[in-house]
């Protein structure tokens, strides 16, 4: 299946951050992944007034496509957006759920004037385990 362009990545992630739920931070993020299969999903940060329960856009577009479409998510690209002035890094939470489905995958991180950061996911999570479970990927 063909790769979805950046620009189109980037747009899934800007439109998600609009349905960003942050009352406490006004810090909206916007998350898109492209899977191995030419698949998308998206997330966005959802907070909560117990400051601790929020939840990352990057986690949530992870747990977003494996509601969908199963456990087998290979993950081929990752796109974040934030419309501010800079481009951010994930946290280190996501690092490592966005590394359980992918062993050798780029995120892109991207501010509201289209500056972008780009990171291998080794990059952000240097020196983790492969991921051994399923038959298909030893
Ligand atoms: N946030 C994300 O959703 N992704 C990141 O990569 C960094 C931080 C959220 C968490 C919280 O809702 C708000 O941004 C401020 O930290």
């Amino acid at each position: 299946m063909s790769d979805m362009s950046i620009e189109k990545l980037i747009d899934l992630a800007r439109e998600a951050s609009t349905r960003s739920y942050s009352p406490y931070s006004r810090f909206p993020v916007g998350c898109a992944i492209e899977t191995a299969d030419g698949d998308f999903f998206t997330g966005c940060n959802v907070e909560n007034i117990s400051f601790g329960l929020s939840m990352c856009a990057e986690r949530s577009a992870v747990f977003s496509a494996i509601s969908r479409c199963g456990p087998n998510l290979r993950i081929r690209r990752v796109v974040i957006y934030t419309p501010t002035e800079e481009a951010i890094t994930p946290c280190g939470a996501c690092r490592q759920v966005l590394r359980e489905f992918g062993n050798d995958f780029e995120v892109v991180s991207v501010n509201k004037n289209g500056k972008m950061l780009g990171f291998t996911i080794d990059q952000l999570l240097p020196d983790s385990p492969d991921i051994r479970f399923r038959e298909s990927d030893k």
